[in-house]
């Protein structure tokens, strides 16, 4: 079973650091945070890195879609320099990096997969292949994914990962597919939750999540409906 906190640091600390960037998960752990949120993409060769955009553009100084690029050039991007000067050493990390960084920090990780214009199946097996290399305690770790098939194939491979099915629009199906899929949370945009709505999620026997927050009156509002945990951007917010 999961134990989660109540907040999530989403992409990192990503108004602290460069998004999805190693400097922002150094961040999260040092302001106190046990969980963060990733998102995770296939290189054109097959590299699992840690991305969110399918385009290289906003947070990189490379061009084109992510896919489109073979790990070893990705691996030159400053992926840090569009956010401040200091940050301009900060590269793409790969899921791997990541995956050490776990092992010391002893971080628990929700690992979006984000297939984009990659093939699902092969970023799933990578996904599934680099935690066998190295592994995180099962209680640290949450698959998510908008993409119901990456959710399938997950679930397909392992039977005993954890999952958590995303919506971005309120989907009346919910039940039945986080049913189907054995998933153990319902993540959704914070701007779809009523307290009628957690206490469904709760009574259907999952936990219930919601991104990203980033005002603490609202924050407060959704964990006082029970929400299990929050995606936040700005661990600051809970200490002014
Ligand atoms: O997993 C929660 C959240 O990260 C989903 O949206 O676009 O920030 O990846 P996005
Ligand atoms: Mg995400």
């Amino acid at each position: 079973m999961l134990t989660l906190p109540p907040c999530i640091a989403h992409r990192g600390t990503r108004v602290l650091a460069p998004e999805n960037t190693m400097a922002a998960f150094r961040t999260a752990h040092q302001q106190g945070l046990s969980w963060l949120e990733c998102d995770l993409q296939l290189t054109r060769d097959g590299e699992v890195v840690i991305f969110h955009d399918e385009t290289l553009e906003r947070t990189t100084n490379g061009v084109g879609k992510l896919s489109d690029w073979d790990s070893d050039k990705l691996a030159k991007l400053d992926a840090g320099g569009w956010f401040k000067d200091i940050f301009r050493s900060e590269r793409i990390p790969t899921l791997t990096q990541l995956l050490l960084f776990a092992k010391v920090s002893h971080m628990g990780i929700n690992f979006e997969l984000k297939p984009a214009g990659a093939s699902t199946d092969m970023l799933v097996m990578k996904v599934l292949e680099a935690l066998v290399l190295n592994p995180m305690p099962p209680e640290h770790v949450l698959f998510s994914s908008f993409a119901m098939p990456a959710l399938t194939l997950l679930r397909h491979y392992d039977a005993n990962v954890q999952l958590g099915v995303l919506y971005d629009k309120w989907d009346k199906s919910w039940r039945e597919t986080a049913s189907c899929l054995r998933a153990s949370a319902v993540i959704c945009n914070h701007r779809l939750l009523t307290p009628r709505r957690v206490q469904a999620i709760h009574e259907a026997g999952f936990l219930s999540l919601a991104y990203t927050v980033n005002r603490l009156s609202r924050f407060d509002r959704l964990r006082s409906w029970g929400v299990d945990a929050i995606f936040i951007d700005d661990p600051r917010m809970l200490t002014r």
